[in-house]
């Protein structure tokens, strides 16, 4: 008999069940809060979802049982967007920045996105492991039970296919799920300064026929490909060819788009019929329309303005009321965003893009699984889901992004195995 795990009594159930897959307009803020709510699960998957009465008479009297009494019980955060596999920091780059160089600036000038490259490059794979479990450690610590993780600091076939094994090594013996993303074209490496197409082929012709070589693309649901378009990186030609090659290999498609100029990427994430465009921060009105009227996901990342010290933050009412479906993630990186709480991005989405409470919760769960493709299987409390859920030391799910600063996450059950108190 596998064991029962009972969580009752929660003053806020947050089911969040999303049956018609990702949430839009006035969908996004209905959260149809369970009072007295409890769940019941078995081995890792979610059993029962409701009332604390029934659930409890249900689940039969072997169960181990917690009293969530006073308390929010939630699914556990998705952080769909994050590049928290990497070695090394750039506090100086901070410093930089703080008196007056840009973040495009510095990249140009060699550093940026390149420091980060020099120093994973340098570290073995052990250290970069070791480097990055710590940070899965503190973002587990604050509710995240599924992150997205990217590649793009290797920028050569031996260190990405590094970094791809780095991520599937912290994939398996950490409690968080990595899902992984290849983004070869993250930055011109050094050796290819002023040669941005042949930097392109080394992409499209070498690494990832080698990713398909290796198996990375075997499995279901298979690796992402994302690209960062912008002015000083990527443009959208070259964007196009490297998502169109990985759409043809099978491969699933997210951008980095609109994060400083509007080139046209989010139109291109449409076209391609990418799972998610991220960033947004300067989208066309036009663009927003394509976004709202296409089932890919519009990922809004306010950690990153917030960590530039810049005021770009995305249209989110805007975007919210053309329709797109919108998410949060964290953007965790070296450069621009150091930033390991998906309660702390809520807080800004509510303070600088206007979303509510309610919204932002909801862009941080079960839209967030469906910007990984992931919404049958995480991002909501229902019947057959993974057990992976959150008790919050708090009454009320707005405390979330009205307190800031402090961890409320008590508990974080994974896969059905209490693994954070
Ligand atoms: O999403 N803009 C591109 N990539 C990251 C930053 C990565 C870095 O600076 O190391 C971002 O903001
Ligand atoms: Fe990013």
């Amino acid at each position: 008999m596998i064991p029962k795990l009972v969580v009752h009594s929660a003053n806020q159930l947050l089911a969040l069940a999303s049956p018609d897959g990702p949430r839009r307009g006035q969908e996004l803020r209905r959260l149809d809060i369970i009072e007295d709510g409890a769940v019941a699960i078995q081995g890792d998957r979610i059993v029962l979802v409701g009332d604390t009465r029934e659930v409890l008479a249900e689940a039969g009297e072997d169960a181990n049982i917690i009293d969530a009494s006073g308390k929010v019980v939630m699914p556990g955060f998705v952080d769909p967007h994050t590049h928290v596999v990497f070695a090394g920091d750039r506090a100086s780059e901070f410093e930089m920045r703080l008196q007056g160089a840009s973040y495009m600036d510095i990249l140009a000038a060699g550093g940026g996105i390149m420091n980060t490259v020099r120093a994973t490059r340098a570290a073995g794979l052990d250290e970069i492991v070791a480097q990055s479990r710590q940070r899965l450690d503190r973002m587990l610590a604050h509710g995240s039970t599924t992150v997205e993780a990217k590649t793009g600091y290797g920028l050569d076939t031996e260190n990405e296919l590094k970094m791809l094994e780095a991520i599937r090594l912290l994939d398996e013996d950490h409690p968080v799920d990595l899902v992984p993303t290849f983004l070869g074209a993250h930055a011109i490496p050094a050796e290819y300064k002023g040669r941005v197409d042949d930097y392109v082929s080394l992409v499209v012709e070498e690494m990832m026929p080698v990713l398909a070589a290796k198996g990375y693309l075997d499995h279901d649901p298979t690796l992402f490909c994302d690209v960062f378009c912008e002015e000083g990186a990527f443009s959208v030609e070259q964007s196009r060819r490297i998502l169109a090659k990985a759409k043809e290999l099978g491969m699933r498609l997210k951008i980095h788009s609109d994060e400083f100029k509007a080139l046209g990427g989010t139109a291109l994430a449409v076209e391609l019929g990418a799972t998610s465009a991220d960033h947004l921060a300067c989208t066309p009105d036009e663009e927003i329309e394509l976004l709202g009227n296409s089932d890919t996901i519009g990922v809004l990342l306010p950690g990153t303005p917030f960590g530039l010290a810049e005021d770009h933050y995305s249209p989110a009412r805007k975007m919210i009321d053309m329709g797109v479906a919108v998410a949060l993630a964290t953007d965790l990186n070296p450069g621009t965003c150091y930033c390991e709480s998906m309660p702390f991005i809520m807080a800004l989405a509510c303070r600088q893009m206007g979303m509510t409470p309610s919204e932002a919760l909801v862009a941080s769960t079960i839209n967030a699984a469906h910007a990984l493709g992931l919404g049958h299987e995480v991002g909501s409390l229902e019947v057959g889901k993974k057990a992976d859920l959150l008790i919050l030391d708090s009454p009320d799910y707005r405390h979330l992004a009205y307190r800031f600063g402090a961890n409320l996450v008590q508990a974080v059950v994974k896969a059905g195995r209490m693994v954070s108190q």
